[in-house]
């Protein structure tokens, strides 16, 4: 059944919209199945560093944690090259969306939807992603927890939707690839949509998703309501 009431459709961007898979593409020949390991790696170490660094009170935006847990990955896995480094950072503004993003958003514009990013992205790499990707002309707002300074999931940041469209927590569908963050999301109170895009058990965390889908391809029926 559609869900009904939204007045705003809100993404989570990286893994969600943007393909983060993708953004290895560059190093694939010269590092060949350690590419893998390092993207893998180098993702479980950005989220960490940035829950790490909420709990901490030493905030620092998304590109210095994406830097540095990029930095520790490399150093991990034992690679030593300034070249790589700086492609995969230039990489990182420059992401490829899913396949079915740009269908999918479409329609959802054309529902009526207003549509917005929330992410832990600052706004230059939101800015940079969205062009990329060419999402930003179907996007009403590129919300950046930079407005708040403390990462996902902190309730301060999913607040900035209320206040950037006016609306209660209950008319915001909200979209992430992360449990962890679609719980953050539902426990602040909007109806949440987990796009479990790699088939992953739901994470053991208060608050549970309205709804889970593959891919972004089902959607806009499920928001037409
Ligand atoms: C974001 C990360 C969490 O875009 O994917 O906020």
């Amino acid at each position: 059944m559609p869900l009904s009431g939204l007045s705003v459709a809100v993404f989570d961007a990286y893994g969600t919209l943007f393909d983060l898979g993708r953004l290895l593409d560059c190093v694939r020949p010269t590092l060949g199945e350690d590419a893998t390991r390092l993207g893998e790696l180098w993702r479980r170490k950005q989220l960490e560093y940035s829950w790490l660094r909420s709990l901490m009170g030493r905030h620092a935006d998304f590109w210095h944690v994406t830097g540095e847990s990029l930095d520790f990955a490399m150093k991990s896995l034992g690679i030593r090259d300034p070249s790589l480094r700086s492609r995969l950072m230039e990489a990182y503004l420059t992401p490829t969306a899913f396949p079915e993003a740009l269908a999918a958003l479409t329609k959802i514009r054309d529902s009526g939807l207003r549509m917005a990013i929330l992410s832990n992205g600052s706004p230059s790499m939101l800015i940079s992603a969205a062009k990329s990707a060419k999402l930003d002309t179907l996007l009403d707002a590129l919300l950046s927890v930079e407005s708040v300074g403390i990462f996902k999931p902190h309730p301060s940041v999913y607040r900035l939707v209320e206040q950037r469209f006016a609306c209660r927590p209950e008319q915001v569908a909200f979209m992430s690839s992360n449990s962890w963050d679609v719980a953050g999301a539902a426990a602040f109170g909007f109806r949440t949509v987990w796009i479990n895009r790699q088939g992953q058990p739901l994470e053991a965390l208060p608050a549970s998703p309205l709804r889970e889908l593959p891919d972004l391809s089902p959607l806009p029926a499920l928001l037409a309501g």
